[in-house]
């Protein structure tokens, strides 16, 4: 199975997003994601044996505990760069609280042996990817005039495991778990 941890949109959000998309999308040819398909990746786990699954939910059960936090859904960006771009994303920011869920997930991960992260964290909702060159400056100046793009703000109170899956057009994403943090909370509070 290949998985992936990551936080789910509240259907605010993916209306606010699904109307971005629509002043973007007619302007350039290139693979938009389902709006099904967003969320904030916080942990690629990759190929995972059926057989241990429990292992892994024991682990990441043990992430869940801590207060929920506010993420806000803003700006526009290109990676890895402008000029010649593979994803069209829209910006993640969660301070303090968004970066250390995602470190503690690699951190105990690493414990059963999935490679911990060697690039920095940078969390965002892939737009769109593009996979040959097309041109691309009406999406570019749609974007500029769409800045600082401000989708909106949610608090985030727990983080899902996924399964992905090849699909005809674009990956399907399958929850397989979800992590609730104050569940956890309080559950780790009465043990003590
Ligand atoms: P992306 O949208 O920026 O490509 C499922 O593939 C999710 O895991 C995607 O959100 C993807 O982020 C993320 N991911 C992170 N590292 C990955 C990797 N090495 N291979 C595939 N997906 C990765």
């Amino acid at each position: 199975m290949r998985l992936f941890t990551a936080i789910d949109l509240p259907q605010g959000i993916l209306l606010r997003l699904e109307r971005l998309v629509a002043a973007l999308r007619p302007e350039a040819l290139i693979k938009w994601s389902p709006l099904d398909n967003l969320h904030i990746t916080t942990k690629f786990i990759g190929e995972w044996p059926e057989a241990r699954i429990d292992e892994l939910h024991e682990v990441l059960a043990e992430v869940a505990p801590r207060p929920p936090f506010e993420v806000e859904v803003r700006q526009l960006g290109w990676f890895p760069n402008e000029r010649s771009p593979r994803v069209l994303w829209a910006g993640v920011h969660g301070g303090t609280a968004l970066k250390s869920l995602a470190a503690e997930t690699d951190e105990r991960l690493a414990s059963i042996g999935i490679p911990s992260e060697n690039r920095e964290f940078s969390p965002h909702l892939t737009l769109a990817r593009i996979k040959s060159p097309v041109p691309l400056r009406g999406l570019r100046q749609k974007v500029e005039e769409l800045q600082p793009a401000p989708v909106g703000k949610f608090q985030v109170s727990q983080f899902t495991l996924f399964r992905s899956d090849p699909g005809s057009n674009a990956s399907i994403y399958r929850k397989l778990r979800e992590y609730k943090f104050e569940a956890a909370l309080a559950a780790s509070g009465a043990q003590k």
